[in-house]
């Protein structure tokens, strides 16, 4: 992408690339890199930087004014040492309650990750529509007002798991997860009624997409699961045009804990595997 400075002036254009746009993407955790890895391919223009809150995971426990709080807290340091042009919240455990907030505090566009209730409402045939998310996250007002929405006429089941968030950063780090514990977190998605069964599932927790082929081998039977981060990565390219081509070469993409207490060997393979090629630890301990 380049921009013409002497158009009209009657010398030899002088092309003269643009600047490239910095984009954070942000989550509790891991989860991220699935709305990440997305997020890059569609704005190879953009200088990457992806922060995980580790101090604070796993957000779904957090009581929602402790959330706000802490997801403000952080993203103040992050704002101050990264100067994003935008940021993406990659985690919907924290967009379905802070997004306002952070867009009124901060002059910077935030593009949240939040259930896709409309897509499963478009695809179910049986009527039959399963939320799978953290236990904050299926507590929101914002998601239930999203069913009223556009999934009144369906039959929703909201399904707050406790420990797969968890269960996909042990995966991602290389630690082993039970077939048995995962096949169990996720049972009460598969619903039958009156000779109907679900065919939806939306992946409200970004973490889970870590986990796609092992509960396609686990599920009861086949259903369609949705994952909201090729939808996320299209509006990021929508919102900054001139990433979505190679400019410049840029910095290298950076990862930014918080902790950084589980930066075990198999995960800096799997960050490196994102194209993350530095990785720092800013510590910021929860208090609570
Ligand atoms: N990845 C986060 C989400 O999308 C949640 C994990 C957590 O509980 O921190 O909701």
């Amino acid at each position: 992408m380049q921009v013409d400075l002497l158009a009209g002036t009657g010398h030899r254009p002088l092309a003269i690339p643009r600047p490239r746009s910095t984009i954070l993407v942000f989550d509790s955790g891991l989860g991220g890199l699935t709305v990440l890895g997305r997020t890059t391919r569609a704005c190879p223009g953009a200088d990457i930087v992806y922060a995980a809150d580790d101090a604070g995971f796993p957000y779904g426990r957090l009581g929602e004014a402790a959330l706000v709080a802490r997801v403000t807290d952080v993203m103040e340091r992050l704002v101050a040492r990264f100067h994003p042009d935008l940021v993406v919240i990659a985690c919907n455990t924290a967009s379905t309650l802070v997004l306002p907030t952070l867009r009124a505090r901060f002059a910077i566009p935030f593009v949240g990750t939040v259930p896709a209730i409309k897509p499963a409402a478009a695809a179910t045939r049986s009527g039959l529509i399963s939320v799978l998310a953290t236990p904050g996250t299926v507590a929101r007002d914002y998601t239930r007002e999203l069913i009223g929405t556009y999934a009144a006429r369906h039959a929703v089941t909201l399904v707050g798991a406790t420990r797969l968030a968890g269960l996909a950063e042990q995966a991602l780090k290389g630690e082993a997860v039970d077939d048995a514990v995962l096949a169990a977190e996720i049972a009460p998605c598969f619903v039958e009624a009156a000779g109907r069964r679900t065919d939806v599932v939306t992946l409200s927790c970004t973490h889970y997409p870590l986990l796609l082929e092992r509960m396609k081998r686990l599920a009861p039977w086949p259903v369609e699961w949705i994952d909201p981060a090729p939808a996320v990565a299209r509006r990021v390219a929508d919102l900054l045009p001139a990433a979505r081509e190679p400019g410049l070469p840029g910095r290298d993409a950076t990862a930014v804990f918080t902790g950084g207490g589980a930066l075990t060997g198999p995960l800096r393979i799997a960050l490196a595997g994102y194209g993350l090629a530095q990785v720092v630890v800013d510590p910021m301990p929860l208090e609570n």
